[in-house]
Order: structure tokens, then sequence, then C-alpha cells
């Protein structure tokens, strides 16, 4: 099938290298100069594991390319998805700017039945902004043709004179950042939100050979499939801010947050996914879908009280490693310099936005400390943040970030952080302390290491 893309973000070109792989004719398009000529000289706007592989290939095998043309790819396609960003105004909302954009380019080009996808995601209702932005714009740009007739008459007789046929539907994407690639071509579920069955079963030639291998097509309507979407993240955020704040009572009462998860994920309608306690979750679409769904909440009137509670367990969850070095050092931290280790909101990725080593690193910035920050590959985005900031330097190891530290502070989970040499960590700092916001160590690790080792919801070591 002929498929073209808008948008060459995280789900725009993980989607189109999936659906190029899966032997359709895919284009890319995006009004960013540079990220076109990037991928035309095969270069990968951001890190992603295996992605610079499977855009190789199907660009080698002619499946694949890359256009600053919106025109050409409308015309050259029978399916455009809609996957270009959404970010967020001041009270949660989301900008359907760039959507809207889209829908009016489309309206210019169309020249034949397209089915038209919103992939990003975006707040329910956004598949009818799209039609109606497409709808209005083949009015106007025939406003002469058909002056004198009453509107819903100019636009059947626009449809039908050009015979242009459109649908759109909804068909959220579920991949996650680090693990794009693999949860792309793999997916758990497709979710496919259509009020027409022409649509519909477009959907199914596309996604046949996921459908050979098992992988379930959920069909709905429109609007379920944009709120599942939203349910789907804010599920899996309830889920560690539940935790998190289990590790605080653990804390507090004396138990240990590890046991606790070990006795309610053997539990089947629990589950071990997703119930790490830790320095709060970070990352692009966590905070900025549970902001937009609120804010929807309250156009109609509804307040949503455990949405609201989401994001206030976490914000306080990020300013935890902090606490911890303050009570530590009896309040006082200026002059103080720490190792950090980890800057992306998660392991396999070069992302910073959310990321809880943004607070801890700022906040202790302004207590007048300095620091040494480690990360395999997020030290060039990280950079460019902290490039006002003078009490930030980067190493280029894990273990050099150490030397002369008074502290390491852990941030992120990365696999390579597990492997830890006590004897370098004793060496090179001043003094043996560990705040580990993601538990990486045994307990009995850091006591036979005489380490002074504070962590999440488990007893502190010293
Ligand atoms: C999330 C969802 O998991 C994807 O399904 C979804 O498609 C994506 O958002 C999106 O809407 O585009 P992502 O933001 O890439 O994916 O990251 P996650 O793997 O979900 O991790 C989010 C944060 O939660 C990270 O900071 C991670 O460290 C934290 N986390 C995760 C915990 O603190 N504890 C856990 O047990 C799991």
């Amino acid at each position: 099938m002929k498929i073209t893309v808008f948008g060459t973000g995280y789900v725009g070109l993980v989607q189109a290298a999936t659906l190029a792989e899966l032997g359709h004719d895919v284009m890319c398009v995006d009004i960013n100069h540079a990220k076109i000529n990037q991928l035309n000289d095969g270069i990968i706007p951001f890190f992603e594991p295996g992605l610079d592989q499977l855009v190789e290939r199907n660009k080698l095998a002619h499946r694949l390319s890359f256009s600053l043309n919106p025109k050409e790819c409308i015309e050259f396609a029978d399916i455009l998805f809609i996957a270009v960003g959404t970010p967020s105004y001041e009270d949660g909302s989301a900008d359907l700017s760039a959507i809207e954009t889209v829908a009016k380019t489309i309206g210019n080009y169309i020249n034949g039945y397209k089915l038209i996808i919103n992939k990003s995601t975006v707040p329910v209702g956004t598949v009818d902004l799209v039609k109606n932005t497409i709808l209005e714009t083949l009015a106007e740009n025939a406003s002469s043709y058909v002056q004198a007739m009453n509107s819903n008459d100019k636009l059947a007789s626009i449809l039908n004179r050009d015979k242009i046929e459109f649908d759109v539907i909804s068909n959220p994407e579920f991949l996650k950042e680090g693990t794009a690639v693999i949860d792309s071509l793999h997916p758990e579920r497709i979710i496919i939100g259509s009020n027409s069955k022409k649509a519909l079963s477009i959907m199914r030639k596309l996604y046949h050979s996921f459908t050979k291998k098992g992988i379930p097509i959920l069909e709905m309507d429109v609007r379920s499939a944009e709120l599942t979407k939203y349910a789907a993240n804010c599920m899996l955020a309830t889920k560690i801010s539940f935790i998190n704040e289990m590790a605080r009572l653990a804390e507090l009462l004396g138990a240990d947050i590890d046991a606790i998860k070990a006795g309610i994920a053997s539990d089947s309608r629990i589950g071990p996914s997703f119930i790490d306690a830790g320095c709060g979750y970070g990352g692009s679409c966590f905070p900025k879908d549970i902001q937009c769904l609120i804010n929807k909440a309250k156009e109609h009137q509804f307040f949503p009280h455990l949405l609201t509670a989401i994001e206030a367990v976490n914000s306080e969850q990020k300013t935890l490693l902090v606490d911890r070095v303050l009570n530590y050092y009896g309040h006082d931290i200026s002059g103080k310099h720490f190792a950090i280790w980890g800057l992306s909101f998660k392991p396999e990725t070069d992302d910073i936005r959310n990321s809880p080593s943004l607070t801890v690193i700022n906040s202790i910035c302004k207590l007048g400390a300095t620091c040494t920050a480690f990360d395999p590959v997020a030290i060039t985005n990280s950079k460019q943040y902290f490039a006002n900031n003078q009490q930030v330097t980067f190493a280029e190891s894990k273990e050099l970030a150490l030397i002369d530290a008074d502290a390491l502070i852990i941030c992120t989970d990365w696999q390579q952080f597990y492997e830890i040499n006590f004897d370098i960590l004793k060496t090179s700092l001043t003094e043996p302390v560990i705040f580990d916001g993601r538990n990486l160590f045994s307990l009995a690790d850091a006591i036979a290491q005489n380490i002074t080792y504070i962590s999440i919801g488990r007893k502190p070591v010293y």
C-alpha cells in the first residue's frame, strides 16, 4: 500500500520505518529541512536503538523515502498518517496547531480518496477537528465555484465534483522510547477507532501481517480509541505513583518496598510490571498526557481527583533525592560536589524532557553545590540544557564522574550502572555515600561494602 507519514519524530519515523518493513511503500514528510536532510544522509535525529538499521534497510530497498514536499506526498499515497508534535500550552491543554496545519495541507492537495489516520497522541475530538479542517479548506478553496449555494450544498457539490472522498480515523501509538523499534514491530495490540466501514477494511489490510502473527486488532468507535491512549498512559503513571507512595509509607513504617513489590506482584491481577519505586517518572508522555486529560475533564466541569493526585505524587517524588541529600548534610550543601549518574528520563534514550535528573541538578545547584554528570547517551542534550550553568560539568565515563565528589546520586537505571566497582567508588569519592533514586543495589551489598546507601522505600544503610 502507498503511505505518507507526516512528522519524523519518535512516533512518525518509527511508524514509517515499521510500515516499510511490513512491505508498504512509505514517504515521510516534514517541514524541518535539517531533519529531512539528515535522514536523507542516513542520520537519525535522535537516539533510538535499532532505528538506524531499520531506516537504512528500508531506504536501500526503496520502500522508505523522505521529502519536504507535502503535495507530492499527498498525491502519492492512499493512506496519510498524521504524527506531528502536540506540545502543551501552560494550562496543560494540547497545542494542535501542527495537526491543523497538516489537515489544511491535506485539504489543499487531496486528489482522490484518502484514509487519514491520527497517530499522534491527541485529545478526544481531534479526529473531528481534522475532518472539519479538511472540509473547511476544501470549501474555502472552492468558494468561487459555488458562491450562491448554502454551505452544506456547497460542500457536497465540491466533493462530488472532484470525486473527493476521505475518512479520518484514530490509530494511537503505544511504543516506548528506548524500545520503540521492538514495540512497533511487535505490538501487544492495535487499536483502531473508526466510524467508517471502508476505513476499517483498509486498516485490516494494512496490518494484515500483524493479524497473521496473532496480534489482536481492537476495533472501536473513534472517541473510545482516542481516550484509550490516554487511559493507558494514565493507568501506567498511576501504578508508578502508587508504588512511590507505598515506598514513602514503607520507610515511615519500617517496611521494605522490594518485599512489598514481590508480595503484590505475585497477584496476577496486579502483576510485576511498572511497580518499581524510584525518583519519579519523566519523559514527554506521562506528564503531558495527564495534564491534557485533566484539562479535558475540566472543560466538561468534571474534576478528576485521581489524575490530579498522580501528578502531585510524582512532582513530590522528583524532589525526594534532594530532600535525602539535604537531610544527610544537615541542610547545608553549599560547596559540596556531587557525581550524578544518569541524565535521561529512563535508560536507552537521550531524551531528558521532565527527567528527574533535571530536578535534582537544578535544586542542588540552587543550594550552592556543584556536580559532574555522566550519561551513556544524553550528554549532548544535557550540555545544551545546562549551557548557562557553570556549576554543572560532564564526565566521559561513570568512573570519571566520581573523582573527588562528596557523594554519588543515581537518577537513571542504565544497565551499566548496576555493574558498579565499589573499590573505585570508595577511592574516588571523599566519603562513600550513594543516594540511589532507582534502587540498583541490594542492601546486603551496601552493608558488605561499608557504604552509606540511601535508596527509595528501603531502610537506609549507614
Ligand atoms: C510511555 C508509555 O509507556 C508508552 O506505552 C506510550 O506509548 C508512550 O509513553 C507514549 O505515549 O508515547 P515512555 O514515555 O517512552 O512510554 O516511557 P516509559 O517506559 O513508560 O517510562 C516512563 C517513566 O516511568 C520513566 O521515567 C521510568 O523511569 C518511569 N518508571 C517506569 C518508573 O519510575 N517505575 C516503573 O516501574 C516503570
